[in-house]
Formats: structure tokens, sequence, C-alpha cells
């Protein structure tokens, strides 16, 4: 157990906090923010799980770490029904697979084996947050470009697509295990691309995007945008970890929140060009742009070769010790940079009284500055 953990004084907390994926990129903004004295709701006993053993980026709040694997029904059971005090769990986790059938069979599993581990044997469970994201509007990655999405701006109340999506598998689970207990109620939230920190992270777009600066610093080459004209020029919105993190919060202590899903972004538009300035600069890049014309470069392919290229700038900045598999996200940013991003609107969300919001560009500086302040970058 961690040292803080083991110095909190004993005292009687008003709300008791699972929180699935607590070292993921939402997962950490929620351990932080949970675990502070004037967070909505608290005191707050919190909760976290993950695989793997607890790292040292995510060491620092006072929560009770649990290594788990929730794909496996059996190791769910025995580590998470004998956690009877828990009154609200927060589900910000998921497992990639190569096709959608797949994310929904495994991604299904996982939320099942921890509302069935938690709802019979959890007297005071009132509450369960879900975190699904933008993907309810447009379809699976695997049919992007295939299938036509709704027309943007995207409001809550859109009707499902028809096509596979785990998202929907995710909804239908709670839907169904929310009415095995009396006045449980129930939060989704549809976040956009996020800004935050986790090196755990599948998708975490800026410390991607920092590993990629950090290379061509090393390589002294220019910082090139790795998408397409589209995605330059284009208005984007993104959604900041920590602001979800609050929102999870709002919709877990406000009554008008309660049964009801939402959209999550930071409320404003940016442009990858504008931003692009902002990371040339935080690495020292004084060569950076877009060519115009030329075919649109990809992540995945520029930094396949790059291993060892990471391992030298890790050495020489005395980094924490990362694999470029694991902090490099290609792909995603390949998706998420490749073409014209999808708006959505926080109309909703306001409407019931939620007006939290961010500046995009101090928050891609402010997750810019974490990166770097934990050394996953120079
Ligand atoms: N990231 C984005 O930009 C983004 C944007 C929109 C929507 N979303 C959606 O948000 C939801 C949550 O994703 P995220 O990006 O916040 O997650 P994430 O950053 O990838 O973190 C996943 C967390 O879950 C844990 N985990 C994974 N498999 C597990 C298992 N079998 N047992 C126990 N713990 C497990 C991971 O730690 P271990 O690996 O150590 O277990 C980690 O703590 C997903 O539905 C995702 O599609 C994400």
């Amino acid at each position: 157990m961690n040292k803080l953990v083991e110095k909190e004084a004993p005292q009687s907390f008003q709300n008791v906090a699972l929180v699935i994926g607590i070292t993921g990129i939402v997962g950490n903004s929620l351990a932080e923010i949970l675990t502070l004295r004037n967070t909505p709701g608290g005191p707050w006993k919190v909760y976290g799980v993950a695989r793997r053993p607890r790292p040292s980026w995510n060491d620092n709040h006072p929560v009770h770490y649990i290594q788990c694997n929730i794909s496996d029904e059996h190791d769910t059971q025995a580590k998470l029904s004998v956690l009877t005090d828990v009154t609200h769990i927060f589900y910000v986790s998921w497992s990639s697979r190569p096709t959608e059938a797949q994310n929904c069979e495994v991604n299904g599993a996982m939320f099942r084996n921890v509302l069935r581990a938690l709802i019979p044997n959890a007297p005071n469970l009132r509450h369960v947050s879900l975190q699904t994201g933008a993907k309810h509007y447009v379809g699976p990655f695997e049919l992007f470009g295939k299938i036509k999405p709704h027309e943007p701006p995207f409001t809550e109340d859109l009707p499902r697509l028809n096509a596979p999506n785990f998202y929907y598998t995710q909804e239908d689970i709670l839907m169904e295990e929310v009415q095995k207990k009396e006045g449980l109620t129930w939060f989704v939230n549809r976040p956009q691309v996020i800004f935050g920190f986790s090196p755990y992270s599948l998708m975490n777009l800026i410390g991607t995007l920092c590993v990629y600066a950090a290379i061509c610093k090393h390589e002294s080459v220019p910082l090139m945008f790795p998408g397409t004209k589209a995605a330059w020029e284009c208005y984007s919105i993104a959604s900041d970890a920590d602001l979800i993190a609050e929102q999870h919060v709002w919709g877990a202590v406000n009554a008008h929140a309660r049964n009801e899903a939402f959209n999550i972004s930071n409320g404003d538009v940016f442009k990858w060009k504008h931003l692009w300035k902002v990371l040339a600069d935080k690495f020292g890049i004084e060569d950076y742009g877009f060519e115009e014309g030329s075919s649109c470069l990809r992540l995945s392919e520029l930094m396949k070769d790059k291993g060892h290229v990471w391992e030298e700038i890790v050495k020489e900045n005395q980094l924490q010790q990362t694999k470029l598999d694991e902090v490099g996200d290609w792909w995603f940013a390949d998706v998420i940079l490749g073409g014209e991003a999808f708006l959505y609107t926080m109309n909703k969300a306001k409407e019931h009284g939620f007006f939290g919001f961010r500046n995009s560009t101090k928050s891609f500086i402010n997750w810019i500055d974490r990166t770097k302040a934990y050394k996953i970058v120079p």
C-alpha cells in the first residue's frame, strides 16, 4: 500500500469510489481529482484498478491500488467483490482487439465482470459512471470512411448507427445491470480525442506527439505535420482529461445529471496548424510545418524503425525507462490527424448545469509540460 494511504488518518468518508483503469489517461486524472479535499462529494475514499504494478507517476495520490485483470471473471470476483464499501464506480478502461466484433465481446465482458462483482456485494453502491466516446456517432475505427456517420455537430440524442460498436454493447450492459439494484443510477460521457497524461494509455495523442517531436529534435529534422491538409486547416475539438474527470464527478453528485449521457469537450475549437507551432516551440524546433502537395505523412510509417533512436534519447536525457511502442501510439495519431475533425456540441451538459471548460491551447501546453515533468520526454 502506498505511503500516503498508510498515513491517511482514520476518518469517515462521504463516498467511496472504485476507478477501473486508474493508470489510464482519465483514470490518472480521477486519481488526482477524487482525492482532493474540496472535490464535490468528498472526502472520497478511492480504490483504483489496473493490471500492471503501480507506476511511479501515479503513486502520489492516496489511492488503494488493486492489481486485477477484469477480463478474467474469477480474478475480478476474487478481488473486487470484497470491496463492500464502494458507493460509486467510475469505469474508464478498455481493451483493443483487431475487429469491432471482438471489441464488443471483450469490452462487454470486462464491464460485466466488474458490475457483477460489485452490484450484489456492495450494499451502498449508488452510481455507475461509464466513459465511452465520440465514436458513438461515427462508428468504430475499422469502419471509418466506410459507413455514413451522422451529420456533425453531434448531439447526444442521435440514434445509434447500424454498425457494431463496443460503446453500444457497454451501454446495453449498463442498462441491464443497473436494473438489478433499486435506486442504482448511471451516467455516460462521450469524450472526443483526449488531451491528458498516461504512458500506459492505449490512445495518448499528446504523449505520442511529444515523442515524435523529441525524435525530430534529436535527429535535427523538421517537425512536419503527419496528417492531411484537412486536419491541418479545419476546426478541431479535444477533451481535457481533468475536465472529463470533473464531469464524471459532477455526474456522480448531481441529481440533474443522473441516468443521462453527455458529450464532454473543452468547449472551444482550435486548429492543428496553430498547436503545431506550440509543439515546435516546446521542443526548441525552429523548422516545422505542413508540406502541401506531398502525400500524407503517417507516423506509423515514419516511426517504425526508430526504437534505437528512442533508446538513445531515453539514455542521454535520463528519462523514465520506456519502449517506443509503449509511448508512441502512432496508429492513433494517424487516425486523428488523417482527416477533418468531427465537431459536437456541449449544449446538453450546459443545459443540465455543467459549465466546465478548458482553453485547448492551454490544455495542450499543460499536458506537454506534465509529460516533460514526469521525464517521459526531454
Ligand atoms: N484516449 C482517448 O483519446 C479517448 C478518446 C475518446 C474516447 N475514449 C474512450 O475512453 C474509454 C477509456 O479509455 P482511455 O483512453 O481513458 O483508457 P486508457 O488510457 O487506455 O487506460 C486504460 C486503463 O485500463 C487499464 N486496463 C486495461 N485493461 C485492463 C484489464 N483487463 N484489467 C484491468 N485494468 C485494465 C489500464 O491499465 P493496465 O494496462 O495496466 O491494465 C489503464 O489503467 C474507452 O472506451 C475509449 O475508447 C478515449
